[in-house]
């Protein structure tokens, strides 16, 4: 096994083993405002939404994970047929395993096999030639393309990259050649208003804010060196103050909302703030290694099921009503975003 494949493996255990839980994140600061004459029949509540032209059930990404190994090859083949039951678009994991060993192309590739008609995004780093992004989006026919930037992850793996020279300028080639829209994101460190303002520069229209307090890689690396510490290495923008510092920006980036989602009421929050889409990663990943895909079918069923009570309780039946539905923002994230010059109580005020 090289090395490459001992690293996948290892953060598909490390990630179960490591997960925190989701505290940091910030999504209980974000509160909803009870409404108790909301005056709709829940049967009337959409979730749905349209992708790139492509119908979702629900405004919901299986985020990337995995490829590159037979174990991955399972996964992605349960997930994918997950998302074609439950309607919600998936990213494969990173790609570079199958452009350097065609061998491992089936492991990505599947995920297209099992859901021929679902939302499926390929997903390289951000380093990636416009030749690579070509051809990883054909592996899989991908709806789009995710390029991930992971500075803080590569720092802390002993074989990681250590320039970080020329990212921008990769990024802006890739987005001017391949056909299918581009989405930049984090892997759990967030995105700042400063790096998306340079990414929209650079012709980047979509971004995944991938914030602290979920899936935690500087633990999962530490772990993988040796480092029995367990406590989140605590470097990165929480969520909830990535997902509000990137809607705030004043560049008019669509915006899908990551890192510690880890219930439907915290996908309403990130509708509700303001993001076309919410993903999530460790969750799923968790209901499948230790139970079954039927078990994360229930999981985003069970999700689906507390978003349109949620809506139900503010008077929302679409998702762009949810967004006009006022939110209390408070503790550590409203510190957060005053310091970083956002007054939240517009949103309590709406
Ligand atoms: C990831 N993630 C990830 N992201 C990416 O862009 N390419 C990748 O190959 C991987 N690999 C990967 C493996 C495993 C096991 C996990 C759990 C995660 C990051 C993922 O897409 C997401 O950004 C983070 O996990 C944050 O979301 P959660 O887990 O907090 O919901």
């Amino acid at each position: 096994m090289n090395l490459r494949e001992k690293r996948k493996l290892d953060h598909i255990r490390l990630a179960l083993e490591l997960e925190g839980d989701g505290r940091e994140a910030g999504w209980e600061e974000v509160q909803f405002v009870n409404l108790s004459l909301p005056e709709l029949d829940r049967a009337e509540i959409s979730t749905v939404y349209d992708l790139w032209g492509k119908p979702l059930r629900l405004p919901l990404l299986i985020n990337a994970m995995t490829g590159g190994s037979e174990a991955s090859l399972e996964i992605n083949a349960a997930l994918a047929e997950v998302a074609r039951e439950t309607g919600v678009a998936m990213a494969v994991g990173s790609q570079h395993a199958a452009l350097e060993d065609p061998r491992w192309a089936a492991s990505y590739a599947v995920a297209r096999r099992k859901n021929p008609r679902g939302v499926l995004l390929a997903n390289l780093s951000a380093r990636a030639t416009p030749e690579e992004a070509r051809r990883a989006c054909e592996m899989i026919e991908a709806d789009g393309l995710q390029l991930h930037l992971n500075a803080a992850q590569e720092l802390a793996m002993a074989e990681g990259e250590r320039s970080f020279r020329g990212l921008a300028d990769s990024i802006a080639r890739v987005v001017a050649s391949v056909r299918v829209p581009v989405i930049v994101k984090e892997v759990g460190f967030g995105l700042s208003r400063e790096a998306v303002i340079h990414l929209y520069a650079l012709g980047v229209r979509w971004v995944d804010t991938g914030g602290r307090g979920g899936t935690d890689f500087l633990s999962i690396e530490r772990r993988r060196r040796g480092d029995s510490g367990s406590s989140s290495a605590g470097w990165g923008i929480p969520a909830v103050a990535s997902l509000v510092e990137v809607l705030e920006s004043g560049v008019p980036l669509k915006v899908i909302a990551s890192g510690g989602i880890r219930s439907g009421t915290d996908l309403a929050r990130a509708l509700a703030l303001g993001a076309e889409m919410a993903g999530a990663a460790g969750p799923f990943l968790r209901r499948l290694r230790e139970g079954s895909a039927e078990q994360v079918v229930s999981l985003i069923r069970a999700w689906e099921e507390e978003l349109k009570d949620v809506m139900t309780l503010v008077g929302a039946r679409t998702p762009v009503e949810l967004r006009r539905r006022p939110l209390v923002i408070t503790g550590a994230t409203e510190d957060w975003l005053r310091l970083r010059g956002i007054d939240t109580s517009r949103y309590a005020r709406r």
